[in-house]
């Protein structure tokens, strides 16, 4: 699938097929590509959690707000971060990289983190937004469809799934096999508004 029709195509969709499952192959090959979304420095700091425990999907979907799909799709993923990635032993993401450069790149990425919890969690916010969107356009290729969600109680979701105390979650998204249309574009603004050429008036 061309690139411009899956976004086109892409939908925050709401109701899936209950009893379609997502191969083990498929979610191997939709996450090869999420990671390779982009991260400031190659920090690589967000952490997938895919929850198929169907008594945990219950609970998840009571603190979030009784969203059909968390129950319903194939995959339930939380996207989270680990704030605290730049400073665990951060070589790992520039390995490939000669020594001369990893002198350069990885005081780089301690001058950036240390010390600004704001711009920890910017970043993880950040990187999360584009591995989402990768991961709903991928799932878009492959004939899925896809609904990112805010819509629950992040401290709720965060006991029930163990978050580590370094970590934030960004969202969480759905993905299955869709049974019913996206509800009709709510509207979108026009180009003049949200194109800035140059600079604010
Ligand atoms: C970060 C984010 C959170 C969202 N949360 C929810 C949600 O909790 N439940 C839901 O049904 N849709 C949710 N949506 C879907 C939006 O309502 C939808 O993307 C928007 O209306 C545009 O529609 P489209 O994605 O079909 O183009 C969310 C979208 C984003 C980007």
């Amino acid at each position: 699938m061309h690139i411009k029709q899956a976004i086109e195509e892409r939908r925050a969709f709401k109701k899936f097929d209950k009893d379609f499952q997502m191969s083990e192959e498929m979610i191997q090959d939709l996450f090869s590509s999420v990671r390779l979304s982009p991260t400031a420095f190659n920090i690589q700091h967000w952490r997938f959690v895919l929850v198929s425990d169907p008594q945990l999907r219950q609970e998840l979907r009571k603190v979030a707000w009784d969203q059909v799909q968390v129950t319903d799709s194939s995959l339930l993923i939380i996207l989270c971060a680990d704030v605290k990635a730049w400073e665990k032993e951060p070589h790992r993401y520039w390995r490939n990289s000669s020594s001369e450069y990893q002198d350069i790149i990885l005081p780089a990425i301690d001058a950036y983190y240390r010390g600004k919890d704001q711009v920890q969690r910017d970043e993880a916010m950040r990187s999360c937004g584009m591995a989402a969107q990768t991961l709903m356009l991928t799932a878009k290729s492959m004939g899925l469809g896809s609904c990112p969600m805010v819509g629950f109680d992040f401290e709720a979701v965060g006991r029930l799934i163990n978050l580590p105390h370094d970590h934030v979650i960004a969202l969480m998204i759905a993905v299955g096999k869709t049974i019913a249309p996206a509800n009709p574009r709510g509207g979108h603004l026009p180009l003049e508004e949200i194109l800035v050429r140059d600079r604010f008036a």
